[in-house]
């Protein structure tokens, strides 16, 4: 059988699905509560050989002695857009225009993953059709790079079971490429005296004393002039700037302390994923901050929040997508009932849960009055204790999903936003009951016109609902400049993917490229690679990789 038959194509996650926000949320809960009192990270250093550096610095294996690495991060959504990008760095060379000149990229000798490689939780399953499966179809009958990965918090949230599993067994290999770290963490000497260091912050936590001292016996050997690059989990740099009351974006706490304690140098570049876009940011010494997230997640914003300038004269000088496009698809969460048909169920229990509650104390009399019927149901939500239960979950859920990083404003902007479901709840059931009971003319409160009355509730409140949380979440992405999270991930949107490729040539000279495709192929047919079996995109729509921005650090 071809084997190309047996591979899941997968969607991009819903994340507004019922089922995948259920899951996400035990998972979430029960990795904060174990992940933090059972370190997997002091298991993994007990249970697992010392592990050294990777040595990369002998020039053998490069003739013209260049030295090539591509850093992906933030994979394993939907298959179009994972593997697209896994298709494009696994190309034997890509010619890129850059100012009218041709240059030419060779893949890199190491693949490093850097945080996030599988959406929405981890499971054995979700890694092997979500992230192996599209680069091992990618790498087949083309040359295998050397695979490295730190996690993101979506691989913490099975604490860090399946990442083990895929990228610290060395016997096992990851998608036919050799793999050698033993640790969620790790380091690569490279060529002319550049040192590659990635850290795990768990979930937000600081690093733990084995890993430190592993950095520490690493830096032990580096050479005084050796140059640094640091690959972390998130972009504290942006995150604290974001939410400056919030301890653990607090980049002295970590970054910091490892430059200053452990490796006693300032590391030249920085590395991360964890926003879903490229952004690069510069200060006048020239140190580099990357946050390139591209690798197949849904696009994070990137005029919200402003990054322009960032604190300690750290200055952006690239964004992909640019502010203007992403203040465009801002735009498509008008569509949310149709992008995310599924969450449709949620606000469908809601708005019913809520007119029913509300209509308990209202009277056959009191429907074609709607003063009396609004009082009815507000006298129903102070004097029963259920029903007054229910209006406290729904205000406090909707305070606790509210996006921002001041208290009095997350207490004002959820009780707002939980005011206009409730009320567009009580004008939903408001007017199934009158057109039950005034325009079908049944008899009111009989079983037939109560359960009917009930269904158009349940239909209208999934509709209105939805349409509803999309005006929320473009006004609050918009204009407000929050929810950057909850009003992309509503989006799914699959372009705009990118990565970053470098190279140390003879000299010395690192040059980062990033490489972004527009519009990812929707379409693929199978096609056969040196005997192996494969996919080659076939959609005339879809862009080829291009060069998005290119920085020079000697
Ligand atoms: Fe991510």
């Amino acid at each position: 059988m071809d084997a190309t038959r047996e591979v899941r194509q997968r969607a991009m996650v819903g994340w507004y699905d019922p089922r995948v926000l259920m899951q996400s949320a035990y998972q979430v809960a029960i990795a904060n509560i174990f992940g933090r009192h059972s370190d997997t990270r002091l298991i993994e250093a007990l249970a697992s050989q010392p592990q050294a550096e990777f040595d990369y610095s002998s020039m053998e294996a490069a003739p013209d002695g260049d030295f090539w690495l591509d850093y992906v991060a933030d994979t394993g959504d939907g298959w179009n857009s994972t593997y697209a990008i896994a298709d494009a760095l696994a190309h034997p060379v890509l010619e890129l225009d850059h100012h009218g000149t041709k240059e030419t990229l060779k893949p890199g000798k190491v693949l490093v993953f850097g945080g996030d490689e599988v959406y929405p939780y981890p499971t054995r399953n979700e890694y092997d059709s979500r992230t192996e499966g599209p680069y091992r179809h990618a790498f087949a009958g083309r040359a295998h790079p050397d695979v490295f990965a730190i996690p993101g918090n979506h691989d913490w949230y099975d604490s860090l079971v399946a990442f083990s599993r895929t990228f610290c067994r060395p016997e096992r290999g990851f998608a036919g490429c050799r793999t050698q770290q033993s640790r969620s963490y790790f380091a690569l000497k490279l060529p002319h005296d550049w040192w590659l260091a990635a850290i795990d912050l768990q979930l937000g936590a600081d690093l733990d004393e084995p890993q430190v001292q592993y950095f520490k016996s690493v830096a032990a050997r580096m050479d005084p002039a050796a140059r640094l690059i640091l690959c972390v989990p998130e972009p504290r740099w942006i995150l604290e700037d974001a939410y400056p009351r919030h301890s653990s974006y607090d980049e002295q706490s970590s970054t910091a302390y490892l430059e200053e304690q452990v490796f006693k140098r300032k590391a030249q570049v920085f590395l991360t994923g964890d926003l879903h876009f490229y952004k690069r940011h510069e200060n006048a010494a020239g140190i580099q901050k990357i946050t390139s997230g591209g690798g197949g997640a849904f696009l994070h914003p990137t005029h919200a929040p402003k990054t322009q300038e960032l604190r300690n004269g750290f200055k952006q000088r690239a964004a992909y997508p640019d502010e203007k496009t992403s203040l465009m698809l801002s735009w498509r969460n008008f569509l949310f009932p149709f992008i995310n048909p599924k969450a449709g169920w949620l606000y469908a229990f809601l708005y019913t849960m809520s007119a029913w509650l509300a209509s308990s104390r209202l009277e056959a009399a009191d429907v074609i009055d709607l003063p009396t019927a609004l009082a009815a149901a507000i006298n129903a939500g102070i004097r029963d204790p259920l029903n007054g239960m229910w209006l406290f979950m729904i205000i406090a859920g909707f305070i606790f999903f509210t996006d921002t990083h001041v208290r009095s404003w997350r207490f004002f902007g959820g009780a707002m936003h939980a005011a206009m479901h409730l009320t567009a709840a009580f004008f939903v059931g408001w007017w199934a009951l009158l057109l039950t009971d005034q325009v079908l003319d049944m008899t009111y409160g009989s079983t037939v016109q109560l359960v009917l009355s009930g269904v158009i509730t349940l239909v209208l409140g999934a509709i209105v609902g939805c349409f509803i949380l999309g005006i929320y979440l473009f006004v609050s992405v918009a204009l407000l400049g929050r929810h950057s999270n909850e009003a992309f991930s509503s989006l799914r949107i699959q372009d705009f993917k990118e990565w970053v490729r470098i190279r140390i040539d003879a000299r010395g000279v690192l040059t980062i490229w990033a490489i972004a495709i527009d519009r990812v192929p929707r379409k693929w047919k199978p096609a056969q690679r040196h005997g192996q079996a494969t996919f080659d995109a076939d959609d005339k729509r879809a862009t080829a990789p291009r060069l998005i921005d290119r920085v020079e650090v000697r």
